[in-house]
Formats: C-alpha cells, sequence, structure tokens
C-alpha cells in the first residue's frame, strides 16, 4: 500500500543560526521567496502523501497555523502536533503515534530541501509498498555533520553512523525517510544517544539490522541542502533564484504542486492566488492554470 501518511519535523532549537532563529523556528524564514516549510512539504505532496502532521513547538505553533492552515487550499489535510522538550528526531514517532495509526509514514525534517529530475516519480516509487524503511542517500564532499550510510558495490547499506568523526563514506543519509507500521513500536524502545537525544540513526540501524533498510541514492543531478546552517540556506537560496530566473519555473510552489497533481480545482488556484498581494508570484500562479491547459 502506497504511503499516504507524512510527518514534518519543524520544532528544533536551531541555536546555530542564532540571533536569526531567536524568535521564530528555522523552518518560518524565507528560502529565497517562500518560507523554509514549503519546501518539505512539497516534497510530500509530491510523493502522493495527502495527510500531513506537522510537529513544532508550541510559540511556532499559531504561526505555522496563520501560513498553511488546515492545508484544503492545497487539496491536503494538515494538522499539528507539539514537541516540548528537542529530544530527538525519532521522538516524532512517539508524538505522532495516533497519526499514524495502523499505516506507513514518511518522515521529512522541516530543514531539508530536494529538487532533481523526475525525483516525483522516485518518492512515489520509493513510497510504495513498503516492507522495512527506506532512506535517501546524497554523496557529499563533507559527511560528518550528518548520518552517514556505508554502501556496498549493489547499493545496499552495510553500516550507518550518525556524524562519523573519521571519514567512513561519503554516503550521506538525508533528512527524509520512510517507514512501514513498525516504526512507533522501535522508537518506543530506543534509549537517548549521548547527546540526549532519540536518534534517527539509531531506529535506522535497527531496521538494517532485520535486514529491512533500503537506500534510494540521488546522484549529483538532484540537489540536496540540510538548511540548518546561514550558509546554506544562502546557497539555497541562491539555487532557487538562478533556476526561477533561468526557468521561469518556481521550486516548491505549493499552490502550483497542488494543481499540477490534481489535488485542487482551476477555481481553488485562483482563489490561492488572489489571496498573494506579491502580484508576480499570484501571477505565477495564475499562469500554472494556462501553462496546464
Ligand atoms: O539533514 C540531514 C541530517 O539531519 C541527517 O543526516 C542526520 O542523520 C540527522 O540526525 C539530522 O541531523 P541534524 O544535525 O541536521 O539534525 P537537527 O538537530 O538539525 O534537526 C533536524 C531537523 O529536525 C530540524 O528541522 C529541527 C528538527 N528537530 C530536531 C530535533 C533533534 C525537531 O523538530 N525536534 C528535535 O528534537
Amino acid at each position: 500500500m502506497a504511503i499516504k501518511k507524512g510527518i514534518i519535523l519543524a520544532a528544533g532549537k536551531a541555536t546555530r543560526l542564532h540571533p536569526t532563529s531567536l524568535a521564530f523556528g528555522k523552518q518560518l524564514m524565507a528560502i529565497y521567496d517562500k518560507p523554509m516549510i514549503y519546501y518539505p512539504l512539497a516534497t510530500l505532496m509530491a510523493a502522493g502523501i495527502r495527510d500531513v502532521l506537522i510537529i513544532v513547538t508550541p510559540r511556532d505553533k499559531p504561526l505555522f497555523e496563520t501560513l498553511l492552515g488546515n492545508g484544503s487550499q492545497w487539496g491536503i489535510s494538515i494538522s499539528y502536533a507539539e514537541q516540548h522538550k528537542q529530544d530527538g528526531i525519532a521522538g516524532a514517532f512517539l508524538i505522532g503515534e495516533k497519526f499514524i495509526g495502523g499505516d506507513n509514514c514518511c518522515l521529512i525534517l522541516g530543514d531539508n530541501f530536494f529538487h532533481g529530475p523526475g525525483l516525483d516519480g522516485i518518492l512515489k516509487k520509493a513510497g510504495g509498498a513498503i516492507d522495512g524503511a527506506r532512506i535517501f542517500c546524497c554523496h557529499v564532499d563533507e559527511p560528518s555533520a550528518y548520518g552517514v550510510a556505508v554502501l556496498d558495490a549493489a547499493g545496499k547499506v552495510t553500516r550507518l553512523v550518525e556524524k562519523p568523526k573519521e571519514l567512513i563514506s561519503n554516503w550521506c543519509a538525508t533528512g527524509l525517510y520512510f517507514y512501514d507500521n513498525q516504526a512507533c513500536e522501535i522508537a518506543k524502545s530506543l534509549k537517548p544517544s549521548a547527546r540526549g537525544e532519540l536518534e534517527i540513526t539509531d531506529l535506522n540501524i535497527r531496521y538494517l539490522e532485520q535486514g529491512k533498510l533500503s537506500a534510494v541514492t540521488l546522484d549529483a543531478s538532484y540537489h540536496w541542502f540540510d538548511l540548518g546552517t546561514h550558509g546554506n540556506i544562502h546557497d539555497a537560496s541562491q539555487f532557487i533564484r538562478d533556476h526561477e530566473k533561468r526557468t521561469g519555473k518556481k521550486i516548491g510552489c505549493l499552490d502550483e504542486v497542488a494543481y499540477t497533481n490534481g489535488l485542487i480545482s482551476r477555481e481553488q488556484l485562483m482563489e490561492n492566488a488572489s489571496k498573494i498581494g506579491n502580484p508576480a508570484y499570484a501571477e505565477y500562479i495564475r499562469n500554472v492554470a494556462v501553462e496546464a491547459a
């Protein structure tokens, strides 16, 4: 059964972005012409996910609700849950247990940006009939800040390490994960790491030990950014600006993603455009219907 539910984890402290993130969470900051949260939400929608839980801090919840509402303007359902203590990414499965119920689920970190050719199809395929867990790996120059996967010649994961001190592989495990229904039970059995967090890498290692962890490798034609530093925010904004200027096509425009995936009518698209005060952005949304005709 294809995955229809997705969680966006957007409750971190973002201390690396102080003082910019002192008053509100980084996922509300601009990445070129949209709030950061638009990009992971667009990724979930492109993967065919229609039911989204966003995990936020109590402080930021009203801001997210103002920004995204209940998702009906994009033909999806958005609900919110609060994380009171930033005790780890795998904690999303404790907070989200009721939301997930008996289903499979995707998790994406609220600061992860993905773009590349045919990514929608790759995501839809990866989220279909899952037995175990699936991670997405990108080859990066400096993997030590991330979860790192060692892959064998056949592309199978043989080892996973969170922020390894030594270079064991250049394959970074990005913040996008697909899980079968075991994830909540496994998360409950995890112990906090030395830094006091329930690590997503530990959860993935449990699947690896069961022989149920697979990896999708994204080659250099795909762009992935972890938007956790000012440098990466700048680089991603520059990339999006260049792309939009060169092609005239936006990345992460939720109205466009909703319309082109058949989630909203032309009338809804026009209504969405009418609520955007930025004339160029509103015109872009209106043109989506013209181009798709
Ligand atoms: O971006 C990919 C990397 O994300 C992976 O390669 C790592 O394996 C994974 O641990 C994670 O590493 P980071 O150091 O980037 O995680 P960070 O603490 O920045 O949290 C990532 C996102 O999750 C961010 O949007 C904040 C949110 N978060 C994090 C924690 C620990 C929460 O909402 N609550 C939390 O308790």
